[in-house]
């Protein structure tokens, strides 16, 4: 049962999963609108590369690594924003919104701004918005649908199962397009291989990229998202942070929940990248039964990043 709609606060409380839309409404969607592969649910638009499942198992977890990015990071952002947050009157823009962790605290957060969600897929219950956030079902791809100079502050984070280069690149300019002179752009991603990675996690990394590649996906967009945004020419000011995040038991509850997240993202695509590491799907099932004890001898870790930068024009 979904709960009622929280009333806007002023107080930072962190959002539960109560947004998340259940699967009792979940039963109401046309079948034409998600795709569903092995008990698993996609999005069905056609020019989209996203491969990852949208359904309330998916969303559980996208809200669990929201959850993560804001401990690790100790914020929602890194633009120089919060006081203008603050004061309100603020349009924000969050693209590729999901199921809304980020938007929803944000909005609750910030009562007296304008919160605007945009994403391939219907994930973000209309009954648990909160009145300043609105909802808009778009693919970035076909061109925002918003005038130029609109926003005073662009969202985008974990797109990277999302997009090509080529297609990086239109996003990125889409989203200047809509920022207003002298607002904030913002994008956080995570380079997806792992540092000290065992021979497990290199088989399983290899498996992915391997997949990802043949989807015509851009897994290293991390390397380039800087000069991709510099090239344009339009900002006064490009800042770059990283971060790193222990992965596995011995990286306590945030690497638990970071191999959590990865198990269940290798289990999904399992005969898919299997085959791309050329194993039987019985030995990849035990390549992620011995993975965790690999995890807790290597004590991997990987790199999140954020990108933020103010447009002049
Ligand atoms: C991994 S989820 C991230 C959700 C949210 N940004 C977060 O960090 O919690 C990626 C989201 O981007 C959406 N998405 C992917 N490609 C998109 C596109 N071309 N246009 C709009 N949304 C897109 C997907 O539907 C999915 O909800």
């Amino acid at each position: 049962m979904l709960k009622p709609r929280q009333t806007p606060s002023a107080t930072p409380t962190p959002v539960s999963d109560t947004h998340l839309i259940s699967s009792e409404i979940m039963t109401y969607n046309h079948t034409d609108e998600f795709r569903y592969f092995e008990g698993r649910r996609f999005h069905n638009v056609t020019k989209s590369r996203y491969c990852l499942p949208n359904d309330e198992t998916a969303l559980k977890q996208e809200h669990k690594f929201h959850e993560t990015l804001r401990t690790v990071w100790q914020s929602n952002f890194s633009a120089p924003i919060a006081n203008m947050l603050k004061k309100g009157g603020v349009r924000v823009l969050d693209v590729g919104c999901g199921a809304g962790s980020w938007i929803v605290e944000m909005a609750q957060q910030y009562p007296n701004c304008h919160f605007t969600g945009v994403d391939l897929s219907q994930l973000l219950a209309r009954e648990a918005r909160p009145e300043n956030v609105s909802f808009i079902e778009a693919n970035i791809l076909d061109g925002l649908p918003f005038a130029a100079k609109i926003f005073d502050y662009v969202h985008m984070r974990n797109m990277i199962y999302s997009f090509s280069e080529e297609e990086w690149k239109f996003a990125v300019k889409e989203l200047i397009r809509v920022t207003k002179s002298g607002g904030f752009i913002e994008l956080m991603e995570l380079d997806l291989s792992l540092h000290n990675d065992g021979p497990i996690s290199r088989l399983l990394h290899n498996g992915r990229s391997s997949d990802l590649q043949l989807r015509g996906i851009a897994v290293k967009i991390h390397d380039v998202i800087q000069n991709l945004m510099e090239s344009t020419q339009q900002f006064s000011l490009t800042e770059k942070q990283q971060i790193t995040i222990p992965f596995g038991k011995w990286g306590g509850e945030i690497g638990a929940q970071m191999a959590d997240g990865a198990i269940c993202c290798f289990r999904t695509f399992k005969m898919k990248y299997s085959e791309a590491i050329g194993v039987e799907p019985q030995e990849y099932d035990n390549m992620l039964e011995s993975w965790s004890d690999e995890v807790d001898e290597y004590q991997p870790c990987c790199i999140a990043y954020r990108w933020w930068a103010q447009k002049v024009y």
